[in-house]
């Protein structure tokens, strides 16, 4: 005898239906927790912004700071500015390396200016630093998390976490991914013929977070390099009308002269942000699993990534290579978090 079920009523057989929907929306958009390493610098700053912007997708447990495009205490204040501007100071910023690991430190004023903000006046922010160095709270953070739970977006040299894992290999354990604006492969460096900034600022600390075996997704410059500014995309961010959007114009007007005078393109580049746009909505990028080598070797391709985008010597892949990105789609998504801002 077939068992007799009553149907449920239509009305609660839909609701029942868009419950289901919207956990698995929930569940899919579930929240970032996000340690942001950075070394501000101009299009740091752009990616601070936009991620401090977004705190319903990117819970920003910290920003870490570490020498890089300026010195220290420069990238340290810039970070406290940028949160400031934000209007988030109860994010913690804790100081880091202030050098590399192993090579001479270098640096790029010529690029970001001397106080390594571009374009518009910088202040001494209200609120300092925390008095923990941010090595050490990567440990104890890391350590402390559940396995697979922290995002770190890696906007500078890699040199802080670097030491982190040389000193406590364990909390490669705590880190979901490692999602690092660097690199360079089919189009040539920034910094030489060969070698993106990032990586040559440290090529032995990235080469220490590659071979820890955390999950690792690329933002090279072959991406960052078709993701420009236009005339068009700079009006859209000012049409903004708020101070967010006038500190991003006054930014990207001038940080992206250099790139335009170098490579005599009609544009510039936002390479930072792009890591939080991938965040944010990956839908944007296109890449794919690669083995990647980084060269550490003093000469002529010192900090060179090899991405073996054709899998040409079949070795592992430990790398999700980002290859392409919809640069109108970028300049949207920043528009519309700016906008959020006062
Ligand atoms: O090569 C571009 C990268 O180097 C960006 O992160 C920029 O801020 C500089 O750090
Ligand atoms: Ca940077």
């Amino acid at each position: 005898m077939p068992r007799f079920t009553p149907r449920l009523p239509q009305v609660i057989r839909s609701v029942l239906f868009l419950s289901a929907i919207t956990l698995s929306s929930a569940q899919a958009a579930e929240k970032i927790d996000l340690i942001i390493d950075t070394d501000p610098g101009a299009d740091d700053v752009v990616a601070l912004l936009l991620a401090l912007a977004s705190p319903e997708q990117l819970n920003v447990r910290a920003i870490t700071t570490v020498a890089g495009n300026v010195r220290l205490d420069k990238t340290s204040r810039n970070a406290r500015l940028a949160r400031e501007w934000a209007g988030r100071e109860e994010i913690p910023v804790y100081a880091g390396a202030p050098r590399p690991l192993v090579r001479s430190p270098i640096y790029a004023e010529n690029i970001h200016g001397q106080e390594g903000i571009t374009g518009v006046p910088v202040h001494e922010p209200a609120k300092g630093l925390e008095p923990k160095n941010a090595v050490n709270y990567l440990i104890e953070t890391l350590t402390a998390a559940k396995p697979g739970s922290v995002t770190i977006a890696m906007l500078g040299p890699q040199t802080n976490l670097a030491l982190a894992l040389t000193q406590a290999p364990g909390i490669a354990k705590g880190i979901k991914e490692v999602v690092v604006m660097g690199g360079a492969h089919f189009n040539g460096g920034n910094i030489t013929p060969v070698a993106e900034f990032n990586l040559y600022a440290d090529p032995h600390a990235a080469d220490v977070v590659l071979k820890s075996g955390v999950k690792l997704t690329y933002i090279p410059l072959d991406v960052t390099h078709k993701i420009l500014t236009s005339e068009a995309r700079l009006k859209q961010i000012a049409s903004l009308g708020n101070t967010a959007g006038k500190l991003v114009g006054g930014i990207l007007n001038e940080y992206v002269k250099g790139d335009m005078e170098h490579y005599g393109l009609p544009g510039g580049p936002v390479h930072d942000a792009s890591v939080i746009a991938y965040l944010l909505e990956p839908g944007l990028f296109t890449g794919r699993e690669v083995n990647l080598v980084i060269d550490t070797r003093e000469g002529p391709t010192f900090g060179q990534t090899i991405a073996d985008w054709y899998n040409t010597l079949d070795q592992p892949k430990n790398a999700f290579w980002v290859e392409n990105g919809n640069a109108q789609g970028f300049f949207d998504l920043l528009t519309a978090r700016l906008g959020r801002l006062k």
